[in-house]
């Protein structure tokens, strides 16, 4: 009985190693026979072809890998050998910098993800996962967009403007695109701005599909069903409000959710299509934009709505220091009382290089960081500059010919360069404003600021003073001061001043306050 079994396995053993014989043997016997007749041929014809059509599989494959690469790199603009300049203009523009932040945060993993499924190369891997890991997170891409709201709003931009590259009286050429402006749409609705939501979805839905969009759509995932539900609700939400049928957003938006949530893919297509009618689009329009609000002086001064200051001088000072009687410095009175005034052509372009070669680790400011740990209002980045070079010295030595005050002792410079909508709220220098320092405590309150421009910026960027309504817009190798403190050394409140933001173009300032007591001896009633 045991030797029927094992005969058995050893029979199926043998069988199982003559048949894969039997197939190499025919092969070999085939090999043979393919040129010996046309049936053999036809066999190696037959071969060649479905080894063909395995190669064309993988080059179709292939082929798709490449276009999907050539969609993303089309899709991010991508542009070889950029130069420094075309690399700032890019950054210094807020349609192309809000993009750049929302493709690194939103597509750049996305992109990744689909690379490493697909490519599965192991070099360079370590390198680009590093690259990924340091990609904007969320809280930098609010920031960017709340950049571009504070554009929109101090400078009373509309949302299709800005989202068709019209800012103020510039058409540039650069548009927001669909999923930019999706993601505006989104990150308002976040916060809870249905009206903005409505408008950037609105100017979504006006661009139907982008280059490459079935490829995008595919890696990236296709948001116009999110969309169409979004621009809808906020609508709703908007109109339900302005209507008085809901108290408040929050109730209004409870409300909208329960109900489109309820609502299938085909009546909100239905609802779209209605949106979309030129007819209703114009009347929405008009329903989106009526409101107005009115604007504070801060905004106006952004604006340069100021109403020009009358009897303001524009001379040569010949007389703070000796040395003026040389070379006097232009100077342009700013406003009387209190007084700030301005001076061209005080920073020279050497200066400015050598400024901006200190400031590789600048951090980011806050607005008022003196206060907890809450949700700021991140301003510029700002270094402090220490440095006691031959730069440093004449900078100094035309600050006492500017002001004719005593700057042996001082805090240190502050360079500053601001971003995407930065800007800086209404405040004010003096230490009862919340910025003490162990400078100040030593060398008293800050007397005097001293604003060096180390740029132009073509548009936006004023430096305001919404109490005495004076607006001064950056002009390289320039610098305002004006006094924070009255006479008696008490604050004065009329120096409150802020910084609007940049809308296009790249703001670098150098700032330095004089301090109260080393005063005493060259304007003894200060004390
Ligand atoms: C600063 O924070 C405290 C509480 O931490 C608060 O009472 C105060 O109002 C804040 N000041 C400003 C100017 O926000
Ligand atoms: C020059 O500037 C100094 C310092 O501010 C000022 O006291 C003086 O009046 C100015 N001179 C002229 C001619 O404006
Ligand atoms: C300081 O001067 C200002 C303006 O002249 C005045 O309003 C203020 O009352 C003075 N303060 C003191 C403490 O004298
Ligand atoms: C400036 O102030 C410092 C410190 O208070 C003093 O030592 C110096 O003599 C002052 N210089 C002038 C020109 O008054």
């Amino acid at each position: 009985m045991k030797s029927w079994i094992s005969l058995l396995i050893v029979l199926l053993l043998w069988r199982q190693t003559f048949t894969k014989n039997i197939k190499n043997n025919l092969n070999n016997d085939e090999k043979i026979l393919y040129s010996s007749s046309n049936a053999g041929l036809l066999k190696l014809l037959e071969m060649e072809e479905s080894f063909m059509e395995n190669i064309k599989l993988y080059t179709n494959k292939l082929a798709e890998k490449v276009q999907n690469l050539k969609a993303y790199l089309f899709s991010v603009d991508y542009k070889k050998n950029r130069s420094p300049e075309e690399g700032l203009e890019y950054v210094s523009n807020p349609l192309t910098a809000f993009s750049l932040v929302r493709r690194t945060h939103e597509d750049l993993p996305k992109w990744h993800q689909w690379f490493q499924e697909e490519m599965k190369t192991s070099e360079s891997d370590t390198r680009i996962d590093e690259l990924v890991a340091n990609v904007p997170d969320s809280q930098d891409f609010l920031e960017a967009a709340l950049g571009i709201q504070r554009i929109e709003r101090i400078y009373d931009l509309r949302i299709d403007d800005l989202a068709e590259g019209r800012l103020q009286d510039k058409q540039y050429n650069i548009r927001f695109t669909f999923r930019d402006r999706l993601a505006m749409g989104n990150l308002m609705f976040k916060q809870r701005d249905f009206l903005a939501a409505a408008k950037w979805y609105r100017m979504a839905t006006k661009i139907e599909s982008e280059e490459n969009n079935d490829i995008l759509n595919k890696i990236l995932g296709d948001p116009m069903p999110h969309l169409k539900r979004q621009y809808i609700k906020a609508v709703f939400v908007y109109a339900s409000v302005l209507s008085g049928d809901s108290q408040s957003n929050e109730e209004a938006f409870n409300e909208v959710e329960k109900k489109i949530a309820d609502i299938d893919e085909q009546v909100i297509d239905e609802l779209l299509t209605k949106f979309k009618k030129p007819e209703s689009d114009i009347e929405l329009e008009k329903q989106l934009y009526q409101t107005q609000r009115s604007y504070t002086d801060f905004e106006k001064g952004c604006r340069g709505q100021f109403r020009q200051k009358t009897r303001l001088t524009c001379s040569y000072n010949f007389t703070t220091t000796p040395f003026l009687q040389l070379a006097p410095l232009k100077m342009e009175e700013i406003n009387r009382n209190p007084y700030i005034v301005m001076y061209h052509d005080v920073l020279y372009d050497s200066e400015i290089k050598a400024l901006k070669g200190q400031s590789h680790g600048l951090r980011n400011g806050f607005a008022d960081a003196k206060n907890g740990t809450m949700i700021r209002d991140i301003v510029a980045r700002h270094g402090w500059w220490s440095e006691k070079s031959p730069i440093r010295k004449r900078i100094n030595q035309r600050i006492i010919d500017m002001t004719g005050l005593n700057i042996s002792l001082t805090e240190n410079i502050q360079i500053a360069n601001y971003g995407l909508g930065t800007y800086f709220k209404p405040h004010f220098d003096y230490t009862s404003d919340g910025y003490v320092t162990a400078d100040t405590d030593i060398l008293g309150d800050r007397l005097v600021t001293v604003l060096f421009y180390a740029s132009d910026v073509p548009q936006g960027g004023a430096t305001v003073f919404p109490e005495v309504k004076a607006s001064i817009f950056p002009r390289k190798g320039s610098a305002i001061w004006w006094f924070n403190l009255y006479r008696n050394g008490t604050d004065d409140t009329r120096s409150k001043h802020s910084v609007c933001p940049v809308i296009k173009g790249d703001r670098w300032t150098l700032t330095m306050w004089i301090n109260l007591f080393p005063q005493m001896f060259i304007a003894p009633c200060l004390i």
